[in-house]
């Protein structure tokens, strides 16, 4: 652990307790490394939880913290510790597999693809006033956060790509293994439940203090309104607040645009692993109804290989072997599709894709362009 912990320092810039904190929170069950000659040259992290798509949540595997030690690298090891870490997950009953990618190169020869992209944006408090915002509501400071997690069960259905947190994805919001631990600032509701809450640090000093909002639910328009006028409320000691966001997030929409460019903007990418698992849990559109005769092949998992019907009716979807294997599909695409990132023509003409023009229409039909996100960074 301590090897690996230093490795993960090293490699990303981390703090050592950090990196430590990181690897203990994932247990060493998910974590995964590759010594050479006794000395730990390469490792990654797992940790298994659900992803959210059309309102089901999909079984999924994060993946992080994947390292090789510089002496070590381009031998494979990343690709070694990749694939065998894919094989597990998928024979845990993942259905997919998310990651974060400093390198799309090495994800997009292992089958992953471009399925969202998170932004950092930072702007000064003052500009998450709106005119005539008031405080409508009483907001609270919550000392115990099982009620924002429950909220936040809740309401994730809504929001493609939201993650179906595990113990390590909820200690990152709550910066349990940070210095400065985060506050909880709520809006009760009746039976004591909650209406909204939103969770931020405060981290620097002086002109470099700044708030950073990790989680942020609101379940009604007053609510909503109610939080932006906390977070505008954060002057003048903080100069400025920091948001993992998207365009439609619910406290970046209705801000007085534009803001300036984002800190960051990463994307995250995603395998199916499984793709009978991956369809039949997936929610697609319920105003659709389809059915595609497939030639599946998978260089990973050649077990699943040959050809097979992809049925789609009223919202769910089946993936049952046989038919006449007209349209050629692979995890790549696959990942696009389901996660309406890039539509059927934008596939084929990059070359992800290898299917007809005419086909295009076909997969339009079951597969409908969406926008997902994450909130979360792992
Ligand atoms: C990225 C990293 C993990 C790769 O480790 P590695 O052991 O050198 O990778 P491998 O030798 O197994 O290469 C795997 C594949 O990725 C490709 N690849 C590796 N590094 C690459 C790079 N910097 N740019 C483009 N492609 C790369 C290889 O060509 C290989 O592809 P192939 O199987 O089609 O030939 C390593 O360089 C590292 O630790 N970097 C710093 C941390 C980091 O960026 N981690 C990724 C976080 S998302």
């Amino acid at each position: 652990m301590w090897e690996f912990s230093e490795l993960l320092a090293h490699t990303f810039g981390l703090p050592s307790e950090l990196a430590l904190a990181l690897l203990d929170l994932h247990g060493p069950e998910d974590t995964r490394v590759i010594a050479q000659r006794g000395e730990l040259v390469a490792g990654l992290m797992l940790e298994r939880v659900g992803q959210v798509w059309g309102q089901r949540v999909v079984p999924t595997a994060l993946i992080s913290g994947v390292a090789v030690r510089l002496h070590a690298r381009r031998q494979g090891l990343a690709g070694h510790l990749l694939r065998s870490s894919l094989a597990d997950m998928r024979e845990a009953g993942m259905a997919t597999a998310v990651l974060y990618a400093s390198n799309d190169a090495m994800y997009r020869s292992m089958g992953f693809e471009h399925a969202g992209l998170s932004l950092t944006v930072s702007a000064p408090p003052a500009a998450f006033a709106r005119p005539g915002q008031v405080e409508r509501l009483p907001v609270v400071r919550l000392k115990d956060p099982l009620p924002a997690r429950r909220l936040y069960h809740r309401s994730m259905v809504h929001q493609d790509g939201a993650l179906d947190r595990g113990e390590a994805g909820w200690a990152t919001i709550a910066g349990e293994h940070l210095e400065s631990v985060s506050e909880w600032i709520a809006l009760p509701g009746p039976d004591n439940e909650l209406r909204g809450y939103l969770c931020y640090r405060l981290t620097g000093v002086g002109p470099d203090r700044r708030a950073t909002i990790t989680d942020f639910v609101a379940t009604d328009a007053d609510a909503v309104a109610t939080l932006q006028a906390v977070v505008s409320r954060m002057g003048p000691l903080v100069s400025e607040v920091r948001l993992n966001t998207s365009p439609d997030d619910l406290l970046w929409w209705g801000l007085t645009h534009p803001l300036g460019p984002p800190l960051r903007a990463q994307p995250w990418l995603l395998r199916v692993l499984d793709p009978a698992r991956a369809i039949s849990s997936w929610g697609f559109s319920s105003s659709i109804s389809g059915q595609l005769s497939v030639r599946w092949r998978d260089p990973l998992f050649p077990e699943d290989d040959g050809d097979h019907e992809l049925v789609v009716d009223r919202g769910r979807g089946r993936w049952q072997p046989g038919g006449a294997g007209t349209l050629p599909l692979s995890p790549r695409p696959l990942a696009a599709l389901l996660t309406g990132r890039a539509n059927a023509r934008t596939l084929r003409l990059s070359g992800t894709g290898r299917w007809s023009e005419e086909q295009d229409a076909l997969l339009d039909g079951i597969f409908a362009r969406r926008d997902a996100w994450m909130r979360d960074r792992f």
